[in-house]
């Protein structure tokens, strides 16, 4: 006999495990499957950042959802450390967005006097906090709330907390169709067998347009390659995460700093090129010309799983019972990750979603 599960996940990243977490809370008896490892795609790409207003250009739903996302995580960073005993490394050290030009200035200055959560800093300021940036900032923007994490420990936890309760995990387990197998059950198809679930959400990132039909043609999931690379620097002051254009550098608590990312759309490739680190060494310097003294450890990149319009699909897709969609997070998977297990638990649930929200991630884009 064949397990049945109330709830099959496709993808073991950060979305599929978020969601098999909090449907698992709700006392549903879910599955992940897993191609590879959990959290060994974009997930353990990514450097961690919780960007709701640094990633962010308009007052949206998406916005909105960011901010959610990002409120429900020191309940989460706890929960799990009491449920899988590890510390995801929340912190809330701060983010500058660097004014590099006057034109730039004006511009972050006008975001300040809109957004209540952001502040403009004047270049003494900045620079008395942050003495490794280059003295040449016009100020920055600066954002206290938007803190960061460690992916690779939010992923394991999230992973440890599902087999606490209960939950499967099938890891090296590529699931290749899925098939209604009855009036009310779907047959999953992997390279390791076949189980049967009630219902299924497809988590599985930049793959998400490769297994069904019926999502790929409404709303196709693209991968947007990204390289990083992590340095270490004796007696480095960076103590914030800074942000200019697409450059980033984030302090980590390991004292390694964290530079990314480059951004290449439709590339499957995974691994890091010259062309793209030697780029992002370039920008850092620009940012904090010091950086320059600092010692390589490593570079990697990953498939940021893109969408038509950046947004994230999350809802039903209306041509199959009981399917649920997770995919296309681009660059913020790891900042949607609770708000999107919890939005998705609620819809399972059929509890009152916020409007807003159904309408800007809904899967099939043209109905707006
Ligand atoms: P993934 O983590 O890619 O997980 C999908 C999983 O599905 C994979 O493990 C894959 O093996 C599995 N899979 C695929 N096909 C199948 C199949 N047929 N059967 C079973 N399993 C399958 N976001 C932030 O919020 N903050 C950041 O600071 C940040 N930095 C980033 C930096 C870089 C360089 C990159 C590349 C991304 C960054 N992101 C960041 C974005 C974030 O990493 C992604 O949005 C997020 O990881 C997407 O999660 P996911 O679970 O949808 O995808
Ligand atoms: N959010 C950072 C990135 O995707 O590179």
């Amino acid at each position: 006999m064949k397990p049945l599960y109330d709830a099959g996940i496709i993808g073991g990243g950060v979305i599929g495990l978020s969601t098999a977490y909090y449907l698992s809370k709700s006392g549903l008896r879910v599955a992940v499957f897993e191609s590879g490892k959990t959290g060994s795609g974009s997930s353990r790409a990514a450097a961690g950042m919780l960007g709701a207003h640094t990633e962010t250009e308009e007052n949206d739903a998406f916005f909105k959802f960011a901010k959610e996302s990002q409120a429900l995580y020191p309940e989460l960073a706890q929960d799990l450390l009491l449920e899988s005993g590890i510390d995801i490394q929340l912190q809330y050290n701060g983010m500058y967005k660097l004014a590099m030009t006057a034109e730039e200035a004006v511009s972050l200055k006008k975001r300040a006097e809109l957004e209540p959560d952001v502040e403009w800093h004047s270049k003494e300021y900045v620079l008395k906090n942050e003495p490794d940036l280059i003295a040449a900032i016009h100020g920055a923007l600066r954002i206290e709330k938007d803190g960061q994490v460690s992916p690779v420990l939010l992923c394991e936890a999230l992973k440890q907390a599902i087999l606490q309760m209960n939950g499967k995990i099938y890891e090296n387990t590529p699931v290749y169709k899925i098939n209604r197998f009855n009036i009310s059950n779907y047959e999953i198809k992997t390279a390791q067998g076949d189980y049967l679930c009630e219902s299924l959400v497809l988590a599985n990132g930049a793959w998400s347009s490769c297994i069904l039909e019926d999502f790929a043609r409404n709303a196709a999931v693209h991968p947007v390659k990204g390289e990083c690379l992590s340095v270490s620097l004796q007696g480095c002051k960076l103590s914030s995460t800074v942000f200019h254009e697409s450059c980033y550098l984030v302090p980590k608590l390991d004292g390694k700093i964290v530079i990314g990312a480059t951004m290449e759309n439709g590339n499957w490739n995974q691994e890091p090129t010259i062309k793209g680190i030697s780029a992002l060494m370039e920008k850092a310097k620009k940012m904090m010309p010091v950086i320059e003294h600092a010692h390589f450890h490593k570079a990697w990149a990953g498939l940021r799983p893109g969408s038509i319009d950046g947004k994230p699909y999350i809802g039903r897709l209306s041509s199959m019972p009981n399917l649920f969609v997770a995919a296309g997070h681009y660059r913020n998977g790891i900042l949607l990750a609770p708000r999107t297990g919890v939005m998705i638990r609620d819809l399972f649930l059929n509890r009152t979603i916020d409007s807003e929200f159904i309408h800007a991630f809904q899967i099939i884009r043209s109905e707006r």
